[in-house]
């Protein structure tokens, strides 16, 4: 036996270990199909993108609230991108929606509208990677393939007594459970094992189907397995922002596709230079992004965000329009809104949180007047 690999004898008794529990502890959520009925592939693709990582109960309500702006794949592709985001705002990793939304467009163009069971098609679409092909084949479509995912690592890392489960034998080992009934059942089986009962730190292996086969549990290393990842320290990023104030209306820009937020509305800002001041960084912004000449004034506040790769200060600062008309050198579009209109734009959370600075600050400055 292999590394993060079992004896191929003990798989078919997983399965039905697996499946029988799953039957009787699944949870009722909300894209799943009752047992028995016929998966809607639009809602299960929509689930899986949404729950790359983001937690079930954070999803649910953004499931919902998509599925009655979107009630359909057509609907989904017939909507501007700005309103695609608009209802993925908050979730984080838009480029997940910006993918999801061009992968449903070409289904709807090339595919006849329909999701593509073959598992090759459906790999090609844009945003559509190994674990969300195996996801969506087995779920949606009973097809067997496989999938890993965190909790997948974490429980093969068990069942293997492995520290350190390299990919290849994560997949393979996938691949070896994937054949037999209900492929898209052992799949997400394994996948609430790990959300429920073979849980990080502290498994509760008192509840667990299958820990016969567990290599861990034999071994008492449940608790260590798999080892944790040396995490690498995240580099910090400070960034200057101008909120710039013209009749009572903010300026907004959309970032560009290509760049991180894509697609997201946002105030111009840029990263500060070394020994930059916030108020130069703001001038700045307003400068090479919007060919606009501003004053920095009074500072508004330093929101924080941590990103995959980056930690975030957000320094936002009152800007002054000295002269000039938007031109949009960095950013897709620019727009003046009003405070009640920023509502209905795909704000990122930080500038959501800006924005209500602002509104608070601009209080406290009337209230002073
Ligand atoms: N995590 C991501 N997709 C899942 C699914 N279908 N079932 C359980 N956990 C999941």
């Amino acid at each position: 036996m292999t590394a993060a690999s079992l004896p191929a004898g003990e798989i078919p008794a997983l399965r039905e270990k697996l499946l029988a529990w799953y039957d009787a502890h699944r949870r009722d959520l909300p894209w799943r199909a009752p047992p028995d009925t016929e998966p809607d592939p639009y809602r299960v693709w929509l689930s899986e993108v949404m729950l790359q990582q983001t937690r079930v109960e954070t999803v649910k309500p953004y499931f919902h609230r998509w599925l009655e702006r979107f009630p359909t794949l057509q609907a989904l592709a017939d909507a501007p991108l700005d309103d695609v985001l608009k209802a993925w705002e908050g979730l984080g990793y838009y480029s997940r929606a910006r993918n999801f939304h061009r992968a449903v467009r070409e289904v709807a163009e090339h595919h006849d509208g329909r999701v593509p069971g073959d598992p090759a098609a459906f790999r090609a679409l844009p945003g559509v990677g190994r674990y969300t092909a195996g996801a969506v084949m087995s779920i949606a479509f009973g097809r067997e393939e496989a999938l890993v995912d965190g909790n997948v690592r974490r429980v093969f890392a068990r069942w293997t007594d492995d520290p350190a489960p390299a990919e290849p034998a994560l997949w393979s080992l996938a691949e070896a459970l994937a054949p037999g009934a209900r492929p898209g059942d052992v799949n997400q089986g394994v996948m609430e094992l790990g959300a429920t009962v073979c849980i990080p730190r502290t498994p509760l292996c008192g509840d667990c189907p299958v820990r016969a086969h567990c290599r861990a549990f034999q071994r008492g290393t449940q608790a260590e397995r798999p080892a944790p990842r040396k995490a690498r320290p995240t580099p910090h990023e400070d960034t200057a922002v101008a909120v710039i104030e013209r009749d009572g209306l903010l300026l907004l820009v959309r970032r560009p596709l290509d760049a991180r937020l894509g697609g997201m509305w946002a105030f111009p800002a840029e990263v500060r230079r070394p020994a930059e001041s916030v108020a130069a960084g703001a001038e700045r912004a307003a400068r090479d992004g919007l060919e606009l000449e501003v004053c920095a004034g009074a500072p508004i506040g330093t929101v924080q965000h941590a990103f995959t790769h980056v930690r975030a200060s957000y320094h936002a600062v009152r800007c002054t329009l000295l002269s000039g008309e938007p031109r949009p050198l960095r950013y897709d579009a620019w727009a003046w809104a009003s405070p009640a209109d920023l509502d209905s734009y795909a704000l990122p959370v930080a500038q959501r949180r800006i924005a209500g600075l602002t509104a608070g600050s601009h209080r406290d400055t009337e209230a002073q007047r």
